[in-house]
């Protein structure tokens, strides 16, 4: 007895002080709480400090949390096309990990090219599930900008020229991604149509312009797709750099869309602290700063939003008014990503993602022409194959700027080839051309020696001889992600191929008519020899199964499906942004008198094939075009009524018929005509798409909806969408210039 009242009198001030411990303990709102409920309460327990150390980065890719109130870190990671292999705490180079190799997608200009959601899900989903397996936060992705010239050096990271093909492709992929609990970071938001002078252009853009062509994809992202975060891009707009624009942040993403997420800085978009504080901005990271110049390592404290926003809230310059919103926009992205428990636990170069690289690079791949049927490929009647050209052995995943990946594999097009060949036809490969021997990224190596030290003549005279010798010759090239060749801060210098191949193609022709290229690039390129060549396949960055996925539609196990989803202009005149706007634009100075880059788009709204529309243009291969193995129908469109009130629905219906003989899926697209407007607008608009897979003589009706919102275009005058009554055309089409049918209607 006694010893258990001894026990008892000593244990017991342990009681009482864990009894008082946990009185005073905070009890945090459980996660099942309401989320604001739970970011005021931590926002009330935070010091000015904790405040502004959450607001910016602490290392390369990281931000600090919070760690009194075990509020975690909040990890970033590029890239749009795959998890990018880990760098040094405040370095690009790599740390070297050797658990970091990843899934390389397909480029996102590749996705656009499926026209099929359906992919962009799964696409977001799987690159989700690897960022998830990495444990970071957040994915510094997608890229949207619009496709304004065929010389953006980013336009292989994009989805393309037109706004509604861009907002569709990019909802899905954002709600794959976020499916894991992993953020999103939509990007380049706005205007970032330029790598050139890419941190000092100015686009001069009017609102219509905004409204109809550079934002609906960002509205999309943030009203649709629900982003969790956004980055700023590095350009100006209207004088004012755009990750803390105050048009852009606080009028329309925070404002005119209500949007609650937190707004990242591109890496090194912060020039000032108070257009930072006011402008919009939620997170600072990559600034380049001692304060003064660049490069000092670990001056996290010297960024715009840390000790001089500090020092100015002390100072009374600033309030805590802004701060508070930011600190909330954080928290609100750190619950739900780093501190959201319900998040999957993601995968890492699984077979699911093996079978997803593949299925959308086969989806994406467009067949451009195929004359005389000689692709695909029989094998039962080639028994030689010459395969040309740098492309059909060079790594690509590896290169073309922040997007670059240390992929676990990759299959490239002549490896793919002679797998699914293997000894039924013989295949001869020929170098062709040399252009890029680099295969090196921040420290990423592909390994692949391309060193070759023949002179272009014998290079050029061995692709001859061996191509004189085959049944087929297949001419892989294109560009290379290299500089200016579809590369982050570069534009192409022309729209031409480089290192001769238009010349070597032409060659080539002569050598032995039964040629077909295969172009891999991420934007267009010119191809005067279009006429010459039986067959032209654009095949995009394809990532970790380019080789396999090539090699299948080449042999015919996959029919291609793809659409483009930009214009092949033959000439930079046929480009808006070159003909009426500045490209890249002349001397000016922002609002704080820096010098900058003017852009003014003049063309406005005739983007891509508005343009072409406009001005009765014909391109080397439109907007939306893409062809099939098989062949399609389409039969009468029908409108389920004539008239339609402004608060209706109208449905249009078209048969579809696959009249070929084999399986295959056709992209139906639908273009809304105003036939009459106040104010000028394209002959048509994309409204409506819809990918079909058909069996050999299968129908199916097709239909899409239309509301006033799709007849509506944007009045700048007014500040709102105005559909005007009036008589409408239906255009279902299997290209912008490939009309099928069409009905007329009349908005009341
Ligand atoms: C780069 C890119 C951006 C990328 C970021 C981090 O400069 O503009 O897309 O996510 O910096 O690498």
């Amino acid at each position: 007895m006694k010893t258990r009242i001894l026990k008892v009198a000593v244990l017991l001030p342990f009681w009482i002080s864990g009894l008082l411990a946990t009185a005073q303990t905070p009890v945090y709102p459980d996660e099942k709480e309401p989320l604001e409920q739970r970011v005021e309460d931590a926002l009330s327990r935070m010091t000015l400090k904790e405040k502004i150390n959450i607001i910016h980065a602490q290392s390369k890719f990281s931000a600090p949390g919070v760690p009194r109130l075990g509020i975690p870190e909040l990890w970033c990671t590029d890239g749009p096309m795959g998890v990018r292999p880990e760098v040094l705490w405040d370095e690009w180079e790599q740390a070297e990990w050797t658990n970091d190799s990843c899934t390389a997608f397909p480029a996102l200009s590749c996705l656009a090219a499926t026209w099929n959601p359906d992919m962009a899900l799964l696409y977001g989903k799987s690159i989700g599930e690897e960022a998830r397996f990495r444990n970071k936060n957040v994915l510094l992705g997608p890229g949207i900008n619009i496709y304004r010239t065929p010389l953006c050096g980013r336009n292989f990271e994009y989805m393309g020229e037109d706004p509604y093909l861009t907002s569709n492709m990019a909802v899905p992929y954002i709600q794959g991604v976020q499916s894991n609990g992993v953020a999103v970071c939509v990007k380049h938001f706005a205007l970032n149509n330029n790598e050139i002078n890419r941190h000092t252009s100015n686009p001069i853009v009017d609102d219509r312009t905004l409204y109809e062509i550079y934002l609906p994809g960002f509205k999309a992202a943030a009203t649709e797709g629900k982003a969790w975060s956004f980055m700023g891009g590095y350009n100006l707009f209207r004088g004012e750099h755009a990750s803390y624009n105050p048009i852009l942040m606080n009028q329309i993403l925070k404002g005119e869309w209500q949007w609650d997420g937190a707004v990242i800085s591109d890496w090194g978009a912060v020039h000032n602290t108070r257009m930072a504080v006011t402008g919009g901005l939620d997170m600072e990271f990559g600034s380049w700063t001692d304060g003064l110049t660049e490069g000092a390592s670990n001056a996290y404290d010297n960024y715009w939003l840390a000790n001089p926003y500090l020092k100015g809230i002390q100072d009374g310059i600033y309030t805590e008014k802004e701060l508070n919103d930011k600190v909330r926009r954080v928290l609100r992205l750190t619950f739900r990503t780093a501190m959201n428990s319900k998040k999957p636990w993601g995968s890492m170069v699984s077979d699911e993602h093996k079978v997803a690289c593949r299925k959308i690079g086969e989806e994406g791949v467009v067949l451009l022409q195929n004359n005389t049927g000689i692709l695909p490929i029989d094998l039962s009647k080639v028994r030689r194959i010459a395969v040309i050209g740098e492309n059909a052995i060079k790594m690509m995943t590896v290169g073309g700027g922040s997007s670059s990946l240390k992929a676990k594999y990759e299959i490239t097009p002549l490896d793919g080839l002679k797998k699914r060949i293997g000894n039924q036809a013989e295949i001869i490969y020929a170098r062709g051309y040399v252009g890029d021997t680099a295969g090196e990224f921040n420290g990423v190596k592909t390994g692949q020696n391309l060193q070759d030290n023949r002179s272009a003549e014998e290079l050029k005279a061995e692709a001859i001889r061996v191509a004189k010798n085959a049944d087929v010759v297949l001419f892989i090239g294109g560009l290379n992600k290299s500089e200016h060749q579809d590369c982050e801060g570069t534009d192409r210098e022309t729209m031409e191929l480089p290192y001769n191949q238009n010349e070597l193609i032409m060659e080539l022709f002569k050598a032995n008519e039964n040629l077909f290229v295969v172009n891999i690039s991420g934007t267009g390129v010119a191809m005067p020899w279009k006429d010459q060549v039986h067959s032209i396949l654009q095949a995009w960055y394809l990532g970790s199964e380019t080789g396999n996925t090539l090699a299948s539609v080449l042999l015919g196990d996959v029919n291609p499906s793809g659409k483009l989803p930009y214009t092949y202009y033959s000439s930079l005149d046929q480009c808006g942004a070159h003909k009426l706007g500045e490209y890249p634009g002349h001397k000016g100075i922002d609002a704080l008198g820096n010098e900058v880059f003017d852009i003014p788009y003049n063309e406005g709204i005739f983007v891509g094939y508005r343009f072409i529309d406009k001005n009765r243009l014909k391109p080397t291969f439109p907007f939306g075009h893409g062809l099939s193995y098989t062949t399609f129908e389409y039969g009468k469109a029908e409108a389920d009524r004539k008239i339609m009130e402004k608060n209706e629905k109208l449905v249009i219906t078209v048969p579809v018929t696959n009249t070929g003989s084999r399986a295959g899926a056709e992209v139906i697209q639908l273009y809304i005509r105003d036939l009459k407007s106040s104010l000028p607008r394209p002959v048509k608009e994309l409204k409506g798409f819809c990918k079909v897979v058909l069996q050999p003589n299968e129908t199916k009706q097709v239909s899409f909806t239309i509301t006033a919102e799709e007849l509506a275009y944007f009045d700048d005058a007014k500040h709102q969408w105005v559909a005007e009554p009036g008589k409408f055309e239906a255009l279902v089409a299997a290209s912008s210039a490939d009309i099928r049918t069409k009905v007329s209607f009349e908005l009341k």
